[in-house]
């Protein structure tokens, strides 16, 4: 390996990444940092992206990147000079996916020996993933995590020009990078990140450990970008930190919190705001005020509870209790008149007893849930719920699920019913995925509502009148007033 590029080889640890260290977070700037070429010239990158928000905004930084460097995108992997996956580790499943990927695109190694595959994002931040692509997966040429994304244009000229391996995952940065480029997915709604990490270390969760200490964005930044975006023609963001209602807790300099965010934004010219993800043990009176506002703070609010028991809720660790939470769903609708309430759950967490499980069917009869993301719990490895005692079947596990969807889904539908015959507002995202003569888009509750209208509508807010009503999506007619 040649001295100029071995300096790139340093592999993640888990338990370094439970630290947590009290610096306050440094602000670097792209430009200051590398000295980006045209080395992207001729040269073609397809990006696939798995996982969560956080991935997304993650992607389009990478692409932002890429395009500066020269580099044109492509879908066609035939095609690709260089193909990277930005990987999510929630569960095992999800990872599984990702070594299956991996092992398809060993062919296009063989008809293109130049090919540069990489694995990005969560999974690199596991040790036990980085020593398995080592061993298995020797094809695979570049390996970083989440906390090194300004560092792709070094690593790029590395494996392009120096044909070198490059693997380097930090597991304790606690940097923000202001002002990287990026190429958005969307032209009229956008993602915008306020906070980084997570600091919560939920006992089955592994975010706290691939995407390290919380640090929130600076007020400042936030509401320039939000500008910037208003002035480019955005008609919705979304806010986005793994728990939002944290924002700020971190400034040494100010106190400054969520709502005083939600105030601030609120008065932008941004026609939507939406955020995710809350916590409910975090999301304070000050919150459900000035939400209570309306203007352009939308009415769904996305708040997982992961379980309605309270002794499975403290193995969790998620430091809150079903009667509080009830509670605070309880505040919710009394001060935000029609919110629109989602969850997580997760079932067979070690330990969970038939009757725990009916204390979460219970909760989610109380909460009124219009929707939920259920799953069943999965090991990850050096999380402390990886050790705990499970003795339930993955056929009980599989039985609770259904039973729990089956209540989830009577959810959605009462949550659309209470649109029929009303008339909504309506983003035009685009033409809807079945039928291309019929355009889709989603209401201020977040329903997705599907009507036949003109093209030329991508991007407006409408009104659509309610007509129809299925458990997944309502269907309407456009107000050809509005
Ligand atoms: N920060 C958010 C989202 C975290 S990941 C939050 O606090 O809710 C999204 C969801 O994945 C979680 O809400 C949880 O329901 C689920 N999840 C996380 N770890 C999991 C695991 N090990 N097994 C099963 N589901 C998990
Ligand atoms: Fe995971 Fe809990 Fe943090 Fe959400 S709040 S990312 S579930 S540790
Ligand atoms: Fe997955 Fe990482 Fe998001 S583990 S859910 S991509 S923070």
């Amino acid at each position: 390996m040649s001295k100029k590029y071995d300096q790139y080889f340093k592999k993640p640890s888990i338990k370094e990444a439970r630290k947590r260290k009290t610096t306050t977070t440094e602000i670097l700037d792209l430009d200051q940092l590398v000295n980006i070429k045209n080395i992207g010239a001729g040269k073609h990158y397809l990006l696939m992206t798995y996982g969560c928000q956080g991935n997304e905004a993650d992607s389009e930084t990478m692409k932002g990147i890429f395009e500066r460097l020269g580099f044109e995108a492509t879908t066609d992997e035939s095609r690709a000079d260089i193909i990277i996956l930005n990987t999510c580790a929630i569960r095992e499943n999800a990872e599984n996916r990702i070594f299956g990927e991996l092992g398809r695109l060993k062919q296009y190694k063989r008809t293109n020996p130049d090919l540069i595959l990489g694995v990005a994002g969560c999974m690199p931040q596991e040790e036990r993933v980085v020593d398995k692509l080592l061993e298995s997966y020797p094809y695979v040429d570049l390996i970083f995590g989440t906390h090194n994304i300004h560092k792709l244009p070094a690593y790029l000229e590395t494996a392009l020009y120096g044909k070198e391996r490059v693997i380097e995952v930090f597991s304790d940065e606690g940097q923000i990078i202001e002002n990287l480029p990026k190429i958005r997915d969307h032209k009229y709604k956008a993602f915008v990140n306020i906070m980084y990490g997570c600091d919560e270390f939920c006992t089955y969760c592994i975010v706290p450990y691939t995407r390290g200490k919380e640090r929130s964005r600076s007020p400042k930044h936030i509401i320039n970008e939000v500008n910037e975006l208003v002035r480019e023609g955005y008609k919705e963001v979304t806010l986005l930190g793994q728990n939002v209602n944290s924002y700020g807790r971190d400034f040494t300099d100010q106190s400054y919190t969520f709502s005083n965010l939600l105030k601030d934004l609120q008065k932008t010219d941004m026609a939507r705001i939406r955020f995710t993800t809350s916590h409910p043990k975090d999301f304070d009176e000050e919150t459900v005020n000035v939400l209570a506002t309306a203007k352009n703070l939308m009415p769904h609010i996305h708040l997982p509870v992961q379980s309605g028991s309270n002794k499975v809720l403290k193995k969790m660790n998620r430091k809150y209790t079903k009667e509080s939470y009830l509670a605070l769903a309880e505040s919710i609708y009394t001060h935000i008149p029609h919110a629109s309430l989602t969850t997580d759950i997760i079932v067979g967490f070690p330990g969970e007893t038939e009757e725990d499980f009916e204390e979460t069917l219970d909760l989610v009869k109380q909460a009124n849930f219009e929707g939920a993301f259920t799953f069943i719990f999965s090991a990850r490895e050096g999380t402390p719920a990886a050790r705990y005692e499970d003795h339930t079947s993955m056929e009980d596990k599989k039985r609770r699920l259904q039973t729990l969807n089956k209540e989830v889904n009577a959810g959605y539908l009462r949550g659309n019913q209470r649109f029929e015959n009303k008339t909504v507002n309506v983003l035009v995202d685009g033409v809807s995925k079945n039928n291309k003569a019929i355009l889709a888009g989603y209401s201020e509750h977040y329903k997705l509502v599907n009507f036949k209208g003109d093209e030329s509508l991508i991007g407006q807010i409408v009104k659509v009148k309610i007509t129809e009503v299925k458990t997944w999506f309502l269907k309407g007619e456009l107000n050809e007033n509005t």
